[in-house]
């Protein structure tokens, strides 16, 4: 019955054959189509370099923890960031031995709100904040230029975490270029799609150097592409000490195993010929959706259209004193096939692991608070059909009239 999903995923000609070529490889930890999608994707997003890992939020939780050993933050630094988002943002700064902090988010767009960062940072001792690690949620770009400015001003880091945002353009620049690190994530509902991968974008060289190393439990080998299974390895070959040195069981520093595999790197590659026309179907259904809903604007806010964003999907507020509540809206509308999604929730006050927060923040971040409890998203993705959106219409209206 389900008839339109939040993320699709069609396996074509092009994704197979890219799957069989790593079955024939032999291959299937990293190797060539890793290499060749950290390549492509810094590329894309306008960095020198990026490194892929088995998810997002592996990419956060490395990014952040290389951060730490390069001595750019230390233990327990506190990280300004946005209650409202996926909840690995918040976990990823945990897992590192740091602390989150909230600031309210903007309404209509879901990112952080530059001016409650700036009363936090204008309240706190000097030097309480390490840095900032925005969200680009949905797609929508954060405030770049009044965040960067802030984290400027107050001598702090500035982090992305693009991983809702394959491609979004902020003034010609590409979300996951501004800060020291952009975190991405493709998942399957997300614009490139490949199960599980994620990546870490960069144009620092020393900290890329280190997440290279700590994504594979700190080991001493550090060679783009290992030679090793050509019979050659060019550490050792370059090693004259007498100690029998094997550089990948020589760790010279700690880590994880945050690899990946030559799969989901295969099919991020074979989605990546087609990116921009699928940014570009994204945004064509978000405009038609919102011509289809624009009748009930009065009970629902319709997500803002801009022409460079790359759509995660459709999000909706309800109105306050609309008379609908969220449960009511996503159950009618599941029912009738359409998926949807809440808006994440408000972390430190709604999301139950959390909850040790509640006391702290319970009516510090109503936006946050209130999208959290009334905002939910459907699908926009490039499967979605005219046939599709007038299916979706008509479910409104049914529900909402
Ligand atoms: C904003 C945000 N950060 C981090 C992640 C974590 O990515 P993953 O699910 O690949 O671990 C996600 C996942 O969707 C996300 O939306």
């Amino acid at each position: 019955m389900l008839k339109v999903r939040v993320g699709d995923f069609v396996i074509g000609e092009r994704e197979r054959a890219a799957i069989n070529a790593v079955l024939d490889s032999g291959r299937l930890s990293e190797g060539r189509n890793v290499l060749e999608f950290e390549k492509k994707w810094a590329g894309f997003i306008g960095t020198k370099y990026a490194l892929a890992v088995n998810s997002g939020t592996s990419a956060l939780i490395l990014a952040l923890a290389a951060a730490n050993q390069k001595g750019y933050l230390k233990n327990n630094a506190k990280i300004i960031t946005t209650p409202l988002t996926y909840i690995a943002t918040t976990n990823a700064i945990v897992s590192a031995n740091m602390q989150p902090v909230y600031a309210d988010i903007n309404p209509v767009t879901f990112d952080i709100d530059p001016d409650s960062v700036r009363k936090l940072l204008e309240e706190s001792k000097e030097g309480e904040y390490s840095a900032l690690l925005p969200v680009h949620l949905m797609g929508y770009p954060c405030n770049m230029d009044s965040l960067t400015k802030l984290c400027k001003e107050h001598n702090i880091l500035l982090f992305e975490d693009s991983a809702q945002a394959h491609g979004t353009l902020y003034h010609g620049k590409r979300t996951g270029s501004f800060g020291i690190f952009g975190a991405f994530s493709f998942y399957i509902a997300h614009n490139i799609q490949a199960g599980e991968l994620g990546a870490i974008t960069t144009d620092d060289y020393e900290f890329y150097k280190v997440m290279k190393k700590m994504k594979a439990n700190g080991r001493a080998c550090d060679c783009e592409i290992c030679t090793r299974s050509s019979g050659f390895c060019k550490q050792l070959a370059n090693y004259d000490g007498e100690y029998d040195f094997d550089p990948r069981f020589s760790h010279d520093m700690f880590g994880y195993n945050f690899k990946t595999m030559e799969f989901p790197a295969a099919l991020a590659l074979a989605q990546m010929e087609t990116i921009n026309d699928i940014l570009r179907k994204r945004r064509e259904n978000v405009m038609a959706l919102n011509r289809a809903l624009s009748q009930f604007s009065g009970i629902l806010q319709l997500p803002k259209f801009q022409e460079d964003i790359s759509y995660l999907a459709y999000p909706l507020v309800i109105k306050q004193n609309s008379g609908f509540t969220r449960k009511h809206i996503r159950q009618e509308l599941e029912k009738r096939g359409i998926e949807t999604r809440p808006l994440f929730g408000c972390i430190p006050t709604q999301q139950q692991a959390y909850a040790h927060l509640k006391k702290e923040y319970e009516g510090k971040l109503p936006n946050a608070e209130y999208i959290g409890a009334n905002g939910f998203y459907i699908g926009c993705h490039q499967y979605i059909s005219p046939e599709d959106i007038d299916y979706i219409a008509k479910c409104f209206e049914e529900i909402l009239s």
